[in-house]
């Protein structure tokens, strides 16, 4: 952990890992008694970080880890072919599903790449035979010589893609219940499933009433880093870096993020370094945080970052859901918070036009929740972010004109006519 070096990348292990520690312990436990895992929380939490460096430390005890992210996957056919392309560098795990698949997998498997292995697997499958495929992978790890730790990354964004199919809910209801016998047939520590992703599972199958096809996950969430750790991150990252921190910079550094998620911790970190190099300082001042918030973190280099919370917005929302969500977040951005005044007028401003618009509030408040981008406070949502907020509000707020000062200005409209 000392050796920690910075990183704003993807997700981090050994060395680079920091903290984590009580949820790592849980976390084990939980897979050495044969229990599958839902791994939930905010975006850029460390979710998947976690998720490998479990990996990393049940590696050491013998199990072995296999790690497929199935962002990419449009059917179950494309999910299962990422799994067996995860299987492929474990020694003869991969074998049997092979020969039963020879017709299409006719070289030695230990000649071709894991790539090539995963394109030939996709090949031959369809939808007359994914589940019993499907099924002899999964048995595949099971009876294999060590027990199996596999992580499915990304199985929301999966699940929303499916359901854009035609009968899409059909066939999300149709893989969840095939998945949940597969969880139920390996419920033994010979094969532990944890399953993740940066939309929230939960409200998603909760609205199309599949709850209880997830029941044989436990959830656990994973939360931010506490005000002590964030700053413990950044001391350790600017002693690795020789760079020195007037007093109060990570105190400066965690007042303006208003909440320690990792990935914006390392980002400020990054950016506080890359400045003093250009500038050729080793010191870093509370005046330089406060310039990098401003001009870094928010300005258009921070794009980046950020513009990964609406990318996953439209994912996890069909397109008029997502319209309300858009509505909800700038109106907490302008205003501070999103009410049941707002609420109302938002109501009544989008009645005509989108179907059923106060459930679709009520749902969409819920995923905004769960996926962290606001939080409730007694009848207020507010941003649970102040970088976030922050951000969001420089970006639309230059022609956003809060709901109920519109749904006047409609209505006097109205009457003048
Ligand atoms: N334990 C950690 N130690 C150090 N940095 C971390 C840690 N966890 C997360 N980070 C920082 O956050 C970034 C994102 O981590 P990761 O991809 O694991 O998050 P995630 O929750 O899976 O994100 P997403 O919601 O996009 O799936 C990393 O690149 C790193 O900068
Ligand atoms: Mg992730």
């Amino acid at each position: 952990m000392t050796n920690m070096r910075s990183a704003t990348g993807r997700w981090v292990t050994g060395d680079d890992f920091f903290d984590r520690e009580s949820e790592l312990k849980i976390l084990k436990s939980r897979v050495e008694d044969g229990n599958h895992v839902l791994l939930a929380g905010q975006r850029r939490m460390g979710k998947t970080s976690i998720a490998r460096e479990l990996g990393r430390l049940l590696e050491k005890d013998d199990w072995v880890f296999l790690y497929a992210d199935v962002e990419d996957a449009e059917t179950p056919e494309d999910m299962i072919a990422e799994i067996a392309e995860a299987g492929h560098s474990i020694q003869g795990m991969m074998s049997r599903l092979a020969k039963q698949m020879k017709h299409h997998i006719t070289d030695n498997i230990d000649e071709i790449s894991a790539y090539d292995f995963k394109l030939k697997v996709r090949a031959g499958l369809d939808s007359g035979s994914w589940k019993r495929r499907g099924e002899e992978l999964f048995s595949s790890c099971a009876n294999y010589k060590q027990p199996v730790y596999l992580v499915i990354d990304e199985l929301p964004i999966f699940l929303t893609r499916l359901l854009r199919h035609e009968d899409g809910h059909a066939q999300v209801e149709n893989f969840l219940s095939w998945f949940r016998r597969q969880l139920q047939t390996h419920s033994n520590n010979d094969l532990v499933i944890l399953v993740s992703g940066s939309i929230g599972l939960e409200p998603l199958v909760r609205r199309l009433g599949l709850s209880d096809r997830i029941n044989h996950l436990e959830p656990f969430r994973v939360g931010p880093w506490s005000e002590s750790a964030s700053k413990q991150c950044l001391n350790i990252l600017a002693e690795n870096y020789n760079v020195k921190f007037e007093d109060g910079v990570p105190d400066k550094v965690y007042e303006l993020l208003g909440i320690g998620i990792p990935h914006h911790v390392q980002s400020f970190f990054t950016r506080l370094r890359e400045d003093a190099i250009m500038h050729e300082r080793e010191f870093i001042s509370i005046t330089d945080v406060e310039r990098l918030y401003t001009n870094g973190m928010l300005g258009p280099s921070g794009q980046n970052d950020l513009s990964h919370y609406e990318k996953r917005l439209h994912e996890g929302l069909d397109d008029e859901s997502h319209k309300v969500a858009m509505e909800i977040l700038t109106e907490a951005a302008v205003k501070e918070y999103f009410d049941d005044r707002a609420s109302a007028c938002l109501m009544q401003l989008f009645h005509p036009l989108i179907e059923n618009v106060q459930e679709r509030i009520t749902e969409v408040l819920e995923v905004l929740q769960h996926d962290g981008y606001l939080c409730r406070e007694n009848e207020h949502y507010r941003f649970e972010s102040r970088l976030l907020k922050d951000w969001w509000y420089a970006r639309y707020q230059g022609h956003y004109q809060p709901l109920c000062e519109r749904l006047d200005e409609n209505r006097s409209n109205k009457e003048e006519v």
